[in-house]
């Protein structure tokens, strides 16, 4: 069995059969209900746990979907309405969830819950977004990329806003998949540097560039996320609204970039905010195959973790 904890601590030829997995998944969909190739059901019988200690719509929907149509059987469970959130250890609960279901989703606040259930469950864990990471989400990008453009590797990703979990998980995809990509946003707000250097050390470019018009020049993606994200203070709404909007990436930013360019946003996204109606809905996005194949590279990374 496998944990899909994160982008970096995974193998690279690994990450590169999940994708080429997913890809696979969604052929044999073809409009069909049950969606793997050849009808297979590798979680016949088994039962899947999807925490939240956060909101979600995309999360939630695309495993409970993903889990039914390999066979398997979903138990959504609230953080706050569990002894978790109440006391009992997250060792504890790793252990007695173990004896009950097959695989944990867990979409929670600091890394360490994510790391801790990793360390005492005896079945695969899977990162559904912390406050550092968002993995899942950065592999359905990268089969949303190639399904638009062929290979990644090679190409330049340019990220606006703010250096959250979404762009770390992206800065991990960067080293492992191979391509290059451009950090465009307030001093305040920079990735984390360690990811910096590991993305580099890898081969791969990393640029922090604080003009945005200049960051997008030759960009292959155009990528932004939320200016505040779940675990962000209300508090700090204001500042870094102010902070960040030279980031908006809008229309003027997307001719900038060119025409080839890909936009792309994790969702939920506000609209107006870090990103224009114009651009969401405009010929360059690709928000909504994006956030569809959440369903399809989320099922090849629980194959994976059942060891398939
Ligand atoms: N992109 C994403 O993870 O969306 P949700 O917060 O709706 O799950
Ligand atoms: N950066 C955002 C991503 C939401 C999917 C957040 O953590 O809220």
């Amino acid at each position: 069995m496998n944990h899909f904890l994160d982008i970096h601590k995974t193998d690279k030829d690994q990450l590169r059969a999940i994708i080429d997995e997913a890809k696979a998944i969604k052929s044999a969909r073809n409009g069909r209900p049950k969606a793997m190739p050849d009808d297979e059901t590798p979680l016949d019988g088994r039962m899947v746990a999807l925490i939240f200690e956060k909101p979600s719509t995309r999360t939630r929907v695309s495993f409970d979907v993903g889990v039914r149509q390999m066979g398997g059987q979903t138990m959504v469970l609230s953080g706050s309405d569990m002894q978790l959130g109440h006391g009992e250890t997250i060792a504890d609960t790793a252990r007695v969830l173990s004896r009950f279901v097959d695989m944990i989703m867990i979409r929670t606040f600091d890394e360490s819950v994510l790391e801790e259930m990793s360390d005492y469950a005896t079945v695969p864990v899977i990162n559904g977004l912390t406050d550092r990471t968002h993995p899942c989400q950065i592999m359905a990008d990268i089969l949303t990329f190639e399904e638009h453009r062929g290979p990644i590797a090679g190409k330049k990703v340019v990220w606006c806003g703010d250096g959250n979990n979404v762009c770390a998980s992206f800065l991990h995809a960067a080293g492992q998949f191979g391509f290059d990509l451009t950090f465009t946003g307030p001093v305040q707000l920079d990735p984390e540097m360690e990811f910096v250097g590991l993305a580099r050390n890898q081969g791969s470019t990393i640029t922090i560039e604080r003009d945005p018009f200049k960051a997008v020049e030759g960009a292959d993606l155009v990528v932004a996320d939320t200016w505040v994200s779940m675990h962000d203070a209300q508090s700090a709404r204001e500042r870094r609204h102010n902070m960040l909007r030279p980031y908006q990436v809008n229309e003027a930013l997307m001719e900038a970039a060119g025409k080839d360019a890909l936009f792309m946003h994790c969702l939920p996204a506000h609209r107006g905010e870090e990103v224009t109606s114009e651009v969401m809905d405009g010929p360059q996005s690709v928000i909504w195959d994006e956030a569809e194949n959440r369903l399809h590279a989320q099922k090849a990374i629980m194959r994976w973790c059942i060891g398939g």
